[in-house]
């Protein structure tokens, strides 16, 4: 029986240190077959990304700008786009209220040409566009691949539900201005652009128009363009020009820039994603960028202009819902998000991080605000509403004159002593 048992004792023990070294084994195969998943999803991601260019350019940021042939680019992975016939114009564009050249000359306050970083280094040649090659550390930073380039959940400001409790969860602060109730079929702006100081790397801070369709549920419409600061998204602080686009309410639909299939590209001259130089400095000379995104009431897709002539492109409007009719909703003005996590409030600024009543040199602005009407005129906006969360830490004030029609002052610095 004592040897028996003795020998029994000892299979056992033989059994249990086997099944440690077996389990020890198996998980570090577990463990190297994820991170390799992980890599093989990145990589696979990072070729459906990054289409074969013509030809490359080095920014002096760090960005390579890869050209690429206009019917390669990724819009047409998407199943309908297929067999889509690219447009390469607009059939109409909104007749316009401002004439800006006559604007420029008449206003007093001196505002600059701008361009894109990457220019110093070289042109994308016509028939291509430019397209800011995604690295994979870019897909790294973000919380997965499948979320890479696109937005967390409900960021559109919510000026009608403005439940403190739900705003302040979200971490998201906005000062903006707004229009609703009518039908609307475009919008445009000419904004300040500035570098804004962004505390934490997953903080941003932008500033941007909205054309939303629908109500605030699940199917949300928006098509979204301006400027931004996103350490996650860009892995610098550079002051870059983006746009964005949603028919689900940022669920499974849409991303920023070409980070996904939609928006289709024309113009060789204007990257998504691309750094914006140069930069308005306090007291120093100012520079801003006029967009205007406007429904062709031809074929119906959403198209967008950069400047007074880079037309940059268009949405399909099978993209979308709601605003395949027409938006229901216009807000411009700065949105950042809050993460601190020490009860205090971020110091991460909006616009140039003043508050509106510092004015023109010191506070950021929007101003030439028009919305696009149904026989596609640029209109000034009627019932212009304004929205903030805590005006302590953000603020926005409208004004209207004959140079600069409707405009408002947007922005500050976060974190002070009225704003903890
Ligand atoms: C961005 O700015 C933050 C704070 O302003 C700084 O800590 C960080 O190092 C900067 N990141 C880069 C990549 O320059």
């Amino acid at each position: 029986m004592g040897a028996a048992h003795f020998s029994m004792e000892r299979v056992f023990r033989e059994f249990l240190v086997w099944f440690f070294v077996w389990g020890l084994l198996s998980l570090t195969c577990a463990g190297r077959l994820s991170v390799s998943r992980q890599n093989f999803e990145v990589h696979k991601h990072l070729n459906r990304l990054n289409k074969p260019p013509v030809k490359s350019i080095q920014s002096p940021d760090g960005d390579i700008i890869d050209c690429v042939h206009i019917s390669k680019q990724p819009a047409f992975d998407h199943p309908f786009l297929k067999d889509h016939k690219i447009q390469m114009k607009p059939s109409y564009t909104p007749q316009g209220l401002f004439d800006e050249n006559k604007v420029l000359e008449k206003t007093k306050e001196r505002v600059n040409p701008i361009t894109q970083l990457w220019h110093q280094n070289g042109v994308c040649s016509e028939g291509t566009i430019p397209v800011r090659r995604t690295k994979k550390e870019d897909v790294l930073r973000a919380s997965s691949v499948k979320r890479y380039g696109k937005k967390k959940l409900r960021t559109v400001p919510l000026p009608r539900s403005a439940d403190p409790d739900l705003i302040n969860q979200s971490g998201h602060q906005h000062a903006i201005t707004y229009v609703e109730g009518g039908k609307f079929y475009g919008a445009k702006a000419t904004i300040n652009v500035w570098e804004p100081k962004v505390q934490n790397s997953n903080e941003f801070s932008l500033s941007q128009l909205w054309i939303l369709g629908g109500s605030f549920g699940q199917d949300l419409n928006s098509i979204e363009a301006g400027w931004q600061v996103s350490p996650d998204l860009y892995g610098d602080n550079n002051t870059r020009l983006f746009t964005y686009w949603t028919s689900d309410a940022y669920q499974a639909t849409g991303c920023y820039n070409l980070l996904c299939s939609g928006f289709i590209q024309i113009n060789s001259q204007i990257a998504m994603g691309a750094s914006i130089s140069p930069v308005s400095g306090f007291h120093n000379p100012q520079y801003d960028i006029s967009i205007t995104i406007w429904k062709d009431p031809k074929e119906g897709h959403w198209w967008m202009q950069f400047g007074d002539g880079y037309v940059l492109g268009y949405w399909p409007n099978f993209l979308f819902s709601y605003l395949a009719d027409s938006a229901s909703i216009v807000e411009w003005g700065g949105e950042v998000v809050n993460m601190e996590e020490d009860g205090h409030h971020t110091t991460t600024q909006m616009g140039s991080g003043q508050f509106p009543g510092e004015g023109f040199t010191k506070a950021s602005y929007f101003r030439n605000i028009q919305v696009v009407d149904s026989s596609n005129n640029l209109k000034e906006p009627k019932g212009l509403n304004t929205f903030t969360e805590k005006s302590n830490c953000y603020d926005v004030e409208v004004g209207k004159n004959d140079d600069w029609g409707h405009f408002f002052y947007y922005g500050g610095p976060g974190r002070n002593s009225k704003c903890q």
